[in-house]
């Protein structure tokens, strides 16, 4: 990015955002005039500035609902791009699919059969909701509502003896954009095209009972089309999406997964170099993976962050305490700021390799994120003691040489990490991993984190912590196979388990481990107060 005087240059891109709806709005006006304005009877200067004004304020309006409505439909410029450009997409297809069944028709009345089948009961045919599945592929369930409602703006001004495909185009791409909320595989998109198969059965069949042809040519030939709509969406998105992967940068939880079999280069090396830090990212993932969903976050971005976010340490494996064995530890020789410096370097050494491995900006950004801008307590404790032990003040000791760089978590599932991270290095710690002292530990080590404000950027409510805090019980009680009848409250928690939670696996010291500080604990309070816990609802 270039410098100026007054700082750094803000991108034209970003400049023109608050004018992102009427660009969106007039480009999608122009071109639906320019795709399909032969299917409308009016067709001089007046009508057509009649028609594109009435788009433009028709989808302007929809783009400032989504707006105002939705956190998640903040689009960039490469959004609204991808966005205009697969609803123009859909418009090409929708003149495709008119001009098909017009030449069907008249064709097949040509040569003596099909007499009584309408053009329009060909446009049943036509894959309306592929761009819906599309977006929702690429950019979420917020986008695909956008592309839903602007479609059907434009097939009700651009069709008008046909209102019935207005909702069928809503009712199909909604369809099509909740059937693929849950992408794992391939044959999620022919999942969705069955979805959408069987909402656009019923629309034709109340079409055919409203037009009484109940036996006819034309009745079959609306629910053929119906049925072959679903199949063609499919096909066309699953073809369309990795375009959008490749030159779009886009990354769908499909790539994602792909990321995570294991057969990635990095997480290969990981498990060969540091075989500790690989199982804590594991187990890691299977906890972040339970509460992502339980909190409706993306189960997947958690997933593969976890399994990514401690790449770093593979560098220097043997001064992380998860890789070293009991009797071992390079910490011993150095200076607490050396010790430091190691620690927080995994951080930069993670981002550095994830760039050059092209791991995905959204799993990238989760690796300085799960430490936020914490403090490597076990190791400023440390420097802190040695200052007062030559007589100074702990003033003297540099605090920033202990913090690590930030930024805070971004997003929910970067939230989740955080919390996963320190709990799973400190149920190690447990001598006895009954589920009340999981409970109580996970409950502790929560309200920690909320209390030192490393949450704040995360949009995790309290709601969410709470349901996080019961995800992360089941699976590390599952974990540890113990059983045990009733939960204790947390303030029950013994004094034992109460020092094992200050565990962290980033500290390289494992003689040390139950004095060793919460990934992004806050600095001045150690002990959590009975209100806070109260105030989580935990
Ligand atoms: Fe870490
Ligand atoms: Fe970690």
């Amino acid at each position: 990015m270039a410098n100026t005087a007054r700082g750094p240059a803000i991108p034209f891109t970003e400049r023109i955002r608050p004018f992102y709806g009427g660009i969106f709005a007039l480009l999608c006006a122009l071109s639906s005039e320019l795709a399909l304005r032969h299917f409308v009877d009016a067709k001089g200067a007046l009508p057509t500035i009649g028609r594109v004004t009435m788009m433009f304020f028709s989808l302007y309006v929809i783009h400032r609902f989504a707006t105002v409505s939705y956190r998640a439909y903040r689009p960039s410029f490469r959004d609204l791009m991808a966005l205009t450009l697969l609803i123009f997409g859909s418009m090409l297809i929708i003149w495709l699919g008119k001009v098909l069944g017009f030449s069907l028709t008249t064709s097949s009345f040509a040569a003596g059969y099909l007499h009584d089948v309408s053009p329009a009961s060909w446009n049943f045919m036509i894959p309306f909701a592929a761009a819906s599945l599309v977006l929702q592929a690429i950019l979420g369930l917020h986008y695909a509502l956008v592309c839903s409602l602007s479609l059907a703006f434009i097939v009700g001004i651009y069709t008008p003896g046909e209102p019935i495909l207005i909702p069928y185009v809503i009712a199909t791409s909604l369809v099509a954009a909740l059937s693929l909320s849950r992408f794992r595989s391939r044959s999620a998109y022919l999942r969705a095209g069955l979805n959408i198969s069987l909402v656009a059965l019923p629309f034709t069949l109340c079409s055919i009972i409203t037009d009484g042809q109940i036996v006819t040519v034309d009745a079959a030939v609306r629910i053929i089309g119906a049925l072959a709509s679903g199949v063609l969406c499919a096909f066309i998105a699953s073809g369309v999406t990795p375009l959008f992967e490749y030159f779009g940068g886009y990354v769908t939880d499909l790539r994602l997964i792909e990321m995570a079999t294991l057969d990635h280069p990095l997480l290969k090396e990981l498990s060969i170099q540091a075989p500790g830090t690989w199982n804590h990212s594991m187990v890691m993932g299977m906890m972040v993976e339970s509460a992502a969903d339980a909190v409706g976050a993306n189960p997947v971005i958690a997933r593969v962050g976890a399994y990514f976010h401690d790449i770093g340490k593979m560098k220097k494996p043997l001064y992380f305490v998860e890789n070293q064995s009991p009797n071992e530890n390079r910490h011993d020789k150095l200076s607490t700021s050396m010790s430091a410096l190691i620690i927080r370097s995994h951080v930069k050494d993670g981002i550095e390799l994830a760039r050059k491995q092209r791991v995905p900006a959204i799993i990238e950004d989760m690796i300085p994120q799960h430490h936020g801008t914490s403090v490597i307590e076990y190791f400023y404790d440390k420097a802190c003691a040695e200052a007062e032990a030559n007589g100074l003040d702990v003033s003297t000791v540099d605090i920033s040489l202990y913090t690590y760089p930030g930024p805070k978590p971004q997003t929910r599932e970067a939230g989740i990490l955080m919390l996963a991270d320190g709990i799973e290095a400190a149920s190690r710690t447990l001598s006895e991993p009954t589920l009340d002292r999981i409970q109580g530990l996970v409950q502790k080590m929560i309200n920690k984190v909320f209390a030192s404000g490393q949450l704040e950027e995360s949009e995790l409510t309290l709601r969410d912590l709470h349901h996080v805090a019961k995800s992360f019980t089941r699976v590390l009680s599952g974990i540890y196979h113990q059983r045990i009848a009733y939960a204790e409250p947390a303030e029950k928690v013994n004094e034992e388990d109460a020092s094992a939670e200050e565990g962290s696996n980033d500290v390289g010291d494992s003689s040390s481990a139950k004095k060793q500080e919460v990934s992004g604990e806050e600095r001045p309070g150690k002990e959590v107060s009975k209100e806070d816990l109260k105030r989580l609802g935990l």
